[in-house]
Parts: C-alpha cells; structure tokens; sequence
C-alpha cells in the first residue's frame, strides 16, 4: 500500500461518523465506487446488494440520472440563494409547498435542515422557544423512548437514548428523561399488542407525573424505532402516545428521519394511524441520500404562536446558511416525483409486503430469536437459546462476523452491536432482489453459526 493510497489517507486524515476511531485505524476503509439501482460496487470491484440503502436513506435506489439532471439544471441557473433577508428561490418554495401538502393535518410550516441530527435540534430550540414567548418558560423538559435515537447534535445525542452517544459525552443533560420502549420482544409485560400499548402509556403519564405536567415541554419518539434495533411497536401505539401527549398538554413530535417517504409503506408512518404530531422531523428519503437535505414541519399551534409572540421587529434566531438549499431542494423535488409519478412509492408498498413474508421465513434459523418488520424496515434478533432470549456472549463479537460474512456474500446489511441485523433496502428493489437479500443472509448465518467462536459463544450461553 503505498503512502498516499485512498486507504492511508483515510487512516491518517477521515475522522469517520460514528466509529471507533482507533478501531477504524486498524481496519482501514472500504471505498465504494458506484452504484445502480440495489446494488453498489466497491473499489476492488466487489459488487453487493444493498439491503440497508445506504444509511437507510436511498429509498429510491441509485443511479436515477432525471435526479443528476435537477441537480445539474439548478447549478447551473443558481446554485446558492440564502433564506436569509426574506430571499428565497424557487425549488425551495416549491419544496416546502410540496412537503406541506404530503404531511399529515396541519404541518403545513417547512424549516430546512441540512440532515435528522439539525431537523431534531431546530424541534428542540424551536419548542424551547415557544414555550418561552407564551408565557410558560417552566415547560422545559423532554421525555424520549430508550432504544431511541435522534441524531448526536449536543442537545439531541441526549434525547438519544443509546448508550454510546452518552457515555463521555456529559448526557444526558438536565431536564432529558426516558421511558421504556414498547419493544415487543423483551416488554415485561409479554407481547400481547394491547398491553404493550397500555403498558406504555401508563409510563409516559407516569413520568410527567413524576416531572410534573407543567414542566414538560415534549415527548419525542420514532414511529418505529430504528438505530435502537428496529423495535416495531403494536400497530396503535403511536396514536395511543399522541392522544396521550395531547391530554397531558405536552408537544408530540415524530421523528420520521427513517421511517418517512415510503420506508414502512405509507409516505410517512404517521399517515397509517392518523396520526397528526405538533411537529415531525424528515431527512434521508427526502432526498434518496442524493444530496444533504432534513426537514422540521411544524404545526399550525407552535407556528402561529411562535410568528404571533416573538418580540416584534428582531429576528428569531435559529438558522444555518444553506437552510433550503436549492440544490438539495431541486433534488428532493425530483426524488418526491419519483416516489409518486415514478411508482417507487408503490412499488416499495407492493415489494414491502414480499419482503415481510420473505424475511418471515428466516424466523427457522436456529440464530434467529426474532423477525420483526413494518414495510421495508425491519430487524432479526439473533440469540443463543430462542426460548430463554438469552444472548451470546459479547466476547463472541456476533456483530463483526456477520458484517464481515455479509459483506464475503454480497450482502450490506447493519450489525448492530447488540446482534440485530438492520435492513432497510431501497423502495425500487424487484422480488428477485428480495430474494437475493433473504437468500445471502441466510447463507450468512449459516456461515457464521458454523464459526468455531460462535459455536464456543453458543456452548458458554447455553451453558449460563
Ligand atoms: C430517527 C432519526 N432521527 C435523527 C437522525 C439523525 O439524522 P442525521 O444522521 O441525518 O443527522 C437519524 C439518523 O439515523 C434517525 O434515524
């Protein structure tokens, strides 16, 4: 390898997101290259179907050129036009009317981000904000579901509730609270549909008990969980949690970073519960991962009391330079008439319920605990004993060989470090390729089960 290879480089200069970083010196970078359709191809010509979109984010598969051209098109005319000085252009405009018209009930007020992480952060402020100029400043803190993630912003890593994003970190920070997540699988109060739901409405009316109703300024949750290990909550509970926030008098915010533009079948997760939140967070499949771009629609409630109540003439002080970007817009408005004209939207509804039969099927694999999916979103928990759920041991180091066996058979998918397998294929998958997903992971796991580390981990887990 010579010193100035791609992968020296990247040990010496990339601080990689999300990584350990002298972890990542020892391994090294895998460089992609290109990509169509499903499938991208890495730089030693290894060509792989995606089943995870990326960063659960190319909904619309790679390679459309009609997105290429409305990036093209609008560099050329106008590249940048701030939102700054009342200034603003057309495809954001557009955009903003457009996402108005997509999201649930009265969303109908468009704050761009430049991704989730800067979509959950203007949430926060924004409600800090609005309880502030109504004359109710005490309602300040935040209840989010454990397992739940919400990007690692300095105030959203700890409305986060995964342990990584908090430990050095100093979160979470004063006024964060949790509750448990529905998580079917492991809820102490078994997996019956009804009492997952009660069980967790008890909770969250508990804790602003506890907190006192008129300190909490919100509830965030994710519709179905995602970098928590795709827990998919009872079909019901979202609107139960809604209606619950709204009788206590606290914001419902839906963070719909993944499970929005067609990920769990609807355009937003919402819609299939007639949900309307106070306000939702959107990034990823707003753009198919083509461009940076995130998204914070705000009710009618928060925005005309915001716009009513500021102190008159000074600004309100939250935005970024490329707030609306039009580029990012002219691509997202490309990517929605995709989802839409294109079909994808259609096809991902269609291909969704496929992929929940065909994942189904894996449920066999004596590895497998559970499978659990909501369109094309969904996790398997791999476990050592099926019966008691007991998990290998963490020295068994599930997680790498999986990734590492799933890369050797041409298939991304997340290992998440508590051996879950996360998938999230693009919309615009075919069966075949449905297919082909389901048939390398269970080649992966029987490879990885015939492990002589794994076998040793099985005995030590069976054992305890
Ligand atoms: C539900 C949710 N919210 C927020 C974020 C943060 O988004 P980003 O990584 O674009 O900052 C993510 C990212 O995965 C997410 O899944």
């Amino acid at each position: 390898m010579s010193v100035n290879s791609l992968e020296a480089l990247d040990r010496r200069h990339w601080v990689h997101p999300v990584s350990n970083w002298a972890g990542h010196e020892k391994r090294g970078v895998t460089v992609m290259k290109s990509a169509k359709g499903a499938f991208i191809t890495d730089a030693d010509g290894h060509e792989l179907i995606d089943g995870f979109a990326g960063l659960w984010c190319v909904n619309v598969g790679y390679g459309h050129d009609s997105i290429v051209e409305a990036a093209a098109r609008q560099m050329r005319e106008l590249p940048y036009a701030t939102g700054y000085f009342s200034f603003g252009s057309e495809p954001t405009i557009r955009l903003a009317a457009k996402l108005a018209e997509l999201t649930p009930g009265d969303l109908d007020h468009i704050y761009f981000s430049l991704g989730g992480s800067d979509a959950v952060d203007s949430a926060l402020r924004l409600i800090r904000f609005y309880y502030n100029v109504t004359g109710r400043p005490q309602k300040k803190q935040i209840i989010s579901l454990e397992r739940g993630y919400h990007g690692s912003s300095s105030t959203g890593a700890g409305v986060t509730a995964l342990p990584a994003f908090h430990a050095g970190f100093d979160l979470p920070a004063e006024g964060q609270h949790y509750i448990a997540s529905p998580y079917p699988y492991r809820n102490p109060t078994g997996s019956d549909d009804a009492a997952v739901i009660a069980a967790n409405v008890a909770a969250l009316r508990a804790k602003v008990e506890e907190l006192g109703a008129n300190t909490v300024a919100a509830f965030f949750c994710e519709p179905v969980q995602g970098s928590g290990g795709v827990v998919v909550p009872p079909r019901g509970w979202l609107k139960a949690m809604r209606e619950t926030a709204a009788e206590l008098d606290i914001l419902f915010v839906a963070d719909e970073v993944i499970t929005g533009f067609g990920r769990t079948g609807p355009m937003f997760a919402c819609e299939a519960e007639g949900v309307v939140p106070d306000m939702m967070t959107m990034a990823k499949g707003l753009t198919s991962g083509y461009a940076p771009l995130g998204a914070l629609a705000i009710g009618e409630k928060v925005y005309r009391a915001i716009a009513d109540n500021a102190p008159a003439g000074g600004p309100i002080g939250h935005g970024y330079t490329y707030s609306g970007h039009p580029v990012s817009a002219a691509v997202a408005l490309e990517v929605l008439r995709l989802y839409e004209e294109g079909g994808i939207l259609a096809n991902g509804q269609r291909v969704g319920a496929y992929f929940e039969e065909r994942l189904a099927t894996l449920a066999d694999h004596p590895l497998v605990g559970e499978v659990r999916a909501r369109g094309l979103l969904a996790g398997i928990e791999l476990v050592a004993d099926k019966v008691t759920k007991q998990k290998l041991p963490r020295e068994t180091k599930l997680p790498d060989h999986l990734f590492a066996r799933g890369y050797a058979n041409g298939v991304i998918f997340r290992a998440f470090a508590d051996d879950i397998i996360g998938l999230a294929p693009p919309l615009c998958c075919s069966e075949a390729e449905i297919d082909l997903i389901v048939t390398r992971l269970r080649k992966t796991l029987d490879e990885v089960m015939a492990l002589p580390e794994v076998a040793a981990g099985l005995a030590v887990a069976k054992a305890a």
